[in-house]
């Protein structure tokens, strides 16, 4: 009589006998030996199997989600950009007062007054050799609304992102610009600057300049861009702590919410 476990030591067992007799030539792949399911781990598991299905799970699921992404916007970009308006024509230049326009209509507004952060919880922000601040209003795994300037200028890259990207300029002025052009991208404040998911540019701010940013599309794999110069050149950890802390926050935040 075989119990399972018996059976399951012995199919290890020979597992383990094909794995030993397997000569490593030099050309043969590791990835090919680990596909063997050559571990030397008793569970005769290995990671590429387990990686094969993680792979194989979420493929579909983000295949399926992405079919979808409209569905899990909460903001929309008419209003924000007609908000941003409505705030300048407001206040002006008084900036700080265009933002608390801003958060107070959101805060009101019945789609998204529940997924919103209403504190200024300001932090630096380092990311393609550019340097501002920002304050994270909203930030999900489909979203992110900030507000995101500095008082002294600032120049880099964009960064490649997976999400579309609207910067609506509340104050000041930002430059763009792309390869095989000869002359800078102008956006003045009232205007929006979308940066389409994948494209990249070099922008500036040549002086004082905010701008309500929203991004929508895929928002994880953004933050590698975002905690990039932070972790490679800043190392300021008290930033990078905080950063993380807030953003993890209202992510999960958000997600406890069913808010994707
Ligand atoms: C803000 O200041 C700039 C520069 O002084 C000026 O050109 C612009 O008209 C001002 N905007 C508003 C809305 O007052």
């Amino acid at each position: 009589m075989c119990t399972n476990y018996e059976y399951f030591k012995r199919q290890n067992k020979e597992r383990g006998s094909r794995c030993t007799s397997h000569s490593f030539t030099p050309g043969s792949s590791l990835l090919v030996i680990m596909a063997r399911g050559c571990s030397s781990s008793s569970s005769g598991f290995s990671w590429l199997k387990l990686f094969a299905i993680v792979i194989g799970v979420l493929t579909p699921l983000v295949y399926f989600a992405e079919q979808r992404l409209e569905s899990f916007y909460i903001f929309e970009t008419d209003h924000l950009h007609d908000l941003a308006k409505r705030g300048i024509a407001a206040h002006g230049n008084d900036t700080r007062s265009v933002v608390k326009y801003i958060v107070d209509e959101l805060a009101e507004r019945p789609a998204v007054k529940n997924y919103i952060n209403v504190e200024e919880e300001w932090v630096f922000n380092n990311a393609g050799g550019a340097m501002g601040a920002m304050y994270i209003i909203h930030a999900s795994i489909t979203e992110y609304l900030i507000i995101f300037g500095t008082a002294v200028g600032t120049e880099g890259h964009t960064g490649r992102h997976t999400a579309d990207d609207y910067f609506h300029i509340l104050t000041g002025t930002q430059l763009a610009y792309v390869p095989g052009e000869y002359e800078a991208e102008v956006y003045p404040q009232g205007s929006v600057h979308h940066l389409r998911r994948g494209d990249v540019k070099q922008y500036m701010m040549p002086g004082k300049c905010f701008a309500l940013e929203y991004a929508r599309g895929w928002i994880p794999p953004m933050l590698f861009f975002g905690f990039g110069d932070g972790l490679s050149s800043t190392l300021d950890f008290p930033t990078l702590w905080r950063t993380s802390y807030i953003t993890g926050r209202e992510m999960i935040k958000n997600l406890l919410q069913a808010k994707f």
